[in-house]
């Protein structure tokens, strides 16, 4: 979606500098997610943006790729990596849209802000069980539209029309729950920090 990538190309430079919006929540969906690591572990993180997360969790595993629509987000994220402190951390840009169904496996997949973000999440998250090895754990934070004032999702595809905004899916929890078990995944963890924050959820591939 070439609108997509021309909005987050755009953004990548401002997104880069600012702040966490809720760093206590942030950090304890690394800890939770750090649960499911072990030093062998093949990660990938789809939407990996400027690679913040990855270049954070890359200690407690074996390898972690991630894969980005934007070159200006992944740009950025090739800035921050460090000749050996960060070789275990590799990016790529690629369209989850088309992402490859098949080649390497992973043991642990991250979706950190972005399935809301993806027209076909049928599609997306069969992608993601695909490229998951058998047992693996598929880890997802998700803004759920459904949430907010439906003022917003009147304003959003004009917005879109614009330029101004990107592809943004309206979700709710629940609905968001059933696609990840119509999947083929089991929940094992869920957590959403506040009425209107991201729902975290942790789902495993049947082993
Ligand atoms: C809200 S940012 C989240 C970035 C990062 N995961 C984080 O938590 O900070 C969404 C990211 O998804 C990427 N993105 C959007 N659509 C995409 C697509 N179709 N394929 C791959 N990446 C995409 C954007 O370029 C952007 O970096």
């Amino acid at each position: 979606m070439p609108n997509n990538r021309k909005f987050w190309n755009k953004a990548a430079e401002k997104y880069s500098k600012s702040p966490i919006a809720d760093q206590e929540s942030y950090e304890i969906k690394l800890d939770i997610t750090r649960d499911y690591f072990t030093p062998e572990s093949e990660v990938l993180e789809v939407g990996c943006g400027t690679g913040s997360t990855a270049i954070l969790h890359a200690p407690y595993v074996k390898h972690i790729h991630g894969v980005d629509i934007s070159d200006a987000m992944i740009e950025i994220a090739r800035q921050k990596l460090k000749p050996g402190v960060h070789d275990n951390i590799s990016f790529e840009v690629a369209d989850l849209v088309t992402y490859p169904r098949t080649g390497k496996m992973y043991d642990v997949i991250l979706a950190l802000s972005i399935v809301h973000l993806i027209e076909d999440r049928a599609a997306l998250l069969k992608m993601i069980y695909d490229r998951l090895k058998p047992g693996g754990t598929f880890v997802s934070s998700t803004v759920c539209l459904k949430l907010y004032s439906p003022l917003i999702r009147i304003l959003l595809p004009i917005g879109r029309a614009f330029g101004q905004v990107p592809t943004v899916v309206s979700i709710d929890p629940a609905g968001l729950q059933k696609d990840m078990t119509d999947a083929g995944f089991k929940i094992v963890h869920q957590w959403q920090p506040g009425p209107k924050k991201a729902v975290f959820l942790i789902c495993q591939k049947p082993g």
